[in-house]
């Protein structure tokens, strides 16, 4: 496996500082429409390699990703995806999968660089490995815990574009066995979600509000009232 990704883009492409991650969180939005303009190779690399430094149980990455730039590709992925003008549109789209074999193929590899780098406190990789492998495929719903990682890998990449400076969408809307079948992607896989990645076409979606804490939030049990301090209450 790698180290820590350096030499990363530390600007936006036009010079500006990145977005803070509560500039992230706020400002982004699920973007209908794009704009024509590629997203470069280097910022590209950057949002892969970062969104790839998410956490998974037991550090097993089961997340995959098929990135579509080619505009005939697009188009097809497009035929796939109920005809979302986005898919055509934005100059990335990138097919998240969550597999649900193929990691096991790669435990080995991840138990034990894991304890050579320090980082599994077991005495045996090997018995770390099997409580895991266990754990996963007799405790687990295998598209549930697919799902969840790629998810986190997906939210990372969303994140990160935002703080370069680009506009992204995700979408549920599009038809698994056609996306698969297009992109010989194989049965194992769950398609997760497609990820639109590029610049909005001005004006970019509205905010459409979201739940106060109240709302959402329980202190210690659920259903016990949380009580929001402070004085930071959205306005407007
Ligand atoms: C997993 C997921 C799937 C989504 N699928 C679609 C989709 O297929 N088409 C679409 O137009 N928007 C889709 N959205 C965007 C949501 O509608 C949007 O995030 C939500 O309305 C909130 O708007 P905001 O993200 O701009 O704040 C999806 C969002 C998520 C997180």
């Amino acid at each position: 496996m790698q180290d820590k990704p350096n030499g990363l883009p530390t600007t936006q492409p036009n010079g500006e500082k990145l977005k803070s991650i509560i500039e992230v969180a706020l400002d982004r939005r699920a973007t209908m429409n794009f704009a024509r303009g590629p997203v470069p190779d280097e910022y590209l690399d950057a949002i892969l390699l970062l969104a790839g430094q998410a956490p998974s149980g037991y550090n097993l990455q089961p997340w995959r990703f098929v990135v579509v730039r080619e505009e005939q590709n697009r188009r097809r992925l497009q035929k796939v995806a109920f005809k979302q003008p986005k898919v055509a549109e934005a100059p990335v789209v990138i097919i998240c999968l969550g597999m649900k074999e193929e990691w096991k193929a790669r435990a080995d590899e991840i138990f034990g660089e894991g304890a050579e780098r320090g980082g599994l406190q077991t005495e045996s990789w090997e018995q770390a490995r099997d409580g895991a492998l266990n754990f996963i495929t007799n405790f687990q719903s295998m598209p549930v815990w697919v799902t969840r990682h790629a998810m986190i890998a997906v939210t990372y990449l969303m994140l990160v574009a935002e703080a370069y400076g680009f506009d992204t969408a995700p979408m549920e809307g599009f038809d698994p066995a056609g996306v698969k079948a297009e992109f010989d992607i194989p049965d194992e896989a769950e398609v997760v979600a497609l990820l639109a990645i590029g610049r909005a076409a001005e004006p970019d979606k509205k905010y459409t509000g979201r739940f106060s804490l109240d709302r959402v939030v329980y202190a210690e049990r659920y259903g016990e009232p949380w009580h929001q301090v402070g004085q930071n209450q959205a306005t407007g």
